[in-house]
């Protein structure tokens, strides 16, 4: 049999080869609510403007509502013979309505519905990730406040540099989360337009109303180049970019989880809920989730780079090469959310240890910048040569095999004669942060102010959504 949607000037049937590697029903059955909507949309419009009868336009939208409560049981026979999700759904639509159901496909073609059905799933996607985001940032922030003056040591080079707050950490998470959010809202500015009406690439001669179906299906306007609309998939490249970047950030901060749950670092425990064991090593508490969040960056930046890859030197406008838009995005959109989860749910469980973080800050000689500073403050040395001076004070500690804090005023002095007996004021790692007043600085007032802030923030947010 050859297709009956397209099968007019075809004799036989696609070879068993072909049809595998053409069909897309295997992944895009996930647009079925979408190509639903957008048909339901363009029926009324069609109808609206006298194209098709009103009596064929409600058989249609009440035959497509009949499908979308069948794919929503999981009654609805998928068939990889049908190619896509938009064949099956119009084929099953003919079954139940019959020759009406062939109305629904005047001015439009599968390549402004794909291209309409992939934008709102892409943008669904987009605002579930937005509320994901929303709750991680909380989970942070709640800790952050919670943790606002727990010294523990900030580092450079992986090296410990100067004492910071945990709750300082903490935040510049809810920082980096801030911005994944406002790069899925900058992109989603630009994914809504609606490209139905484009039709195949050039338009239609029907008297279509674009601006209806697009204010229906909660675009802003509709596409204003009919090529483009078929054949651009910039929504969801930006879509992965963002996608990439966030799980990027959600990698590096489950690192540092991994780290900080070793017995090494001790700064943290995760509960038996986010650790498994090893079948092997009794004592053994491993935090797969965080390793696991850490690792599947990969996929995401992966479907990135892959969709870049296939968009890459093609002609307009569409061409099937653009099927592969879709198993890259829905991975990449899953595996991201469920990463959100995960590290939320680390985020909410972790129980930070303040002795092990304090002791570990202290270590490493992380107030030297402060005794430097002290000397330019106190005795009005430059930078550079009070530099020096701590330079040889930590040298001096470290042959004694002392903290800094444990240096005599005669051991400093025999380094820096002028040395007066408040320098010990600054030695210790509480001093020191919460001399970090600066904007954006460790102090835990700073950072007790930038926590409730965010939860201000993110409660106004919340109750604006509800
Ligand atoms: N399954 C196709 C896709 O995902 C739908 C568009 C097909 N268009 C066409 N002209 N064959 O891209």
């Amino acid at each position: 049999m050859s297709n009956k949607m397209w099968g007019g000037r075809f004799e036989s049937a696609p070879d068993a080869i072909m049809e595998e590697i053409n069909a897309s029903i295997g992944f895009d059955y996930k647009l079925a609510m979408q190509d639903i909507a957008g048909s339901k949309a363009h029926v009324a419009m069609l109808a609206e403007q006298g194209v098709v009868s009103p009596a064929d336009a409600a058989a249609i939208g009440a035959g497509l509502d009949e499908i979308r409560a069948e794919i929503e049981d999981g009654a609805f026979a998928f068939s990889r013979q049908l190619e896509d999700i938009h064949m099956n759904v119009e084929s099953r639509l003919a079954e139940k309505i019959g020759a009406a159901a062939g109305r629904l496909h005047t001015a439009r073609s599968r390549n402004d519905q794909v291209a309409l059905d992939f934008r709102l799933w892409v943008r669904d996607a987009m605002d579930a990730l937005d509320l994901q985001l929303r709750e991680l940032q909380r989970a942070l922030a709640e800790k952050a406040a919670a943790c606002a003056d727990w010294v523990m040591p900030g580092f450079t080079h992986m090296q410990s540099a100067q004492p910071v707050t945990f709750g300082h950490h903490l935040l510049a998470y809810v920082e980096m989360c801030a911005r994944d959010r406002s790069r899925f809202s900058d992109a989603r500015r630009r994914l809504n337009e609606c490209p139905l009406g484009a039709a195949a690439l050039a338009g239609t001669s029907f008297p279509i109303d674009r601006h209806m179906t697009a204010k229906a299906l909660g675009f802003d306007r509709p596409t204003a180049n009919s090529l483009d609309s078929v054949s651009d998939r910039d929504f969801a490249l930006e879509f992965l970019a963002a996608a990439a970047i966030c799980a990027t950030h959600l990698s590096r901060f489950s690192e540092e989880i991994v780290l900080w749950s070793t017995p090494q670092f001790g700064f943290i425990r995760l509960s038996d809920k986010f650790s498994t064991g090893s079948s092997i090593m009794p004592q053994k508490r491993n935090p797969d989730a965080a390793e696991l969040a850490r690792g599947k960056a990969g996929r995401v930046v992966g479907a990135l780079t892959g969709l870049l890859t296939v968009m890459k030197g093609l002609p307009l406008t569409y061409s099937k090469d653009m099927q592969e838009d879709k198993e890259g995005v829905f991975d990449a959109a899953q595996t991201l959310s469920l990463c959100l989860a995960a590290v939320a749910g680390m985020v909410r469980d972790m129980t930070p240890d303040a002795a092990r973080m304090k002791a570990a800050a202290g270590a490493g000689y992380a107030t030297a910048t402060d005794l430097a500073d002290w000397l330019v403050k106190s005795l009005g040395l430059p930078f550079r040569e009070a530099h020096h001076v701590t330079g040889r004070i930590v040298g001096l500690a470290a042959a004694a095999g002392k903290e800094l804090e444990a240096l005599t005023l005669e051991e400093l002095r025999s380094v820096e004669p002028r040395v007066t007996p408040e320098v010990h004021g600054v030695l210790g790692v509480e001093n020191s942060v919460k001399s970090r007043v600066s904007y954006g600085g460790t102090a835990p007032a700073n950072v007790r102010a930038q926590a409730e802030s965010w939860l201000a923030r993110l409660a106004d947010e919340a109750r604006a959504g509800d």
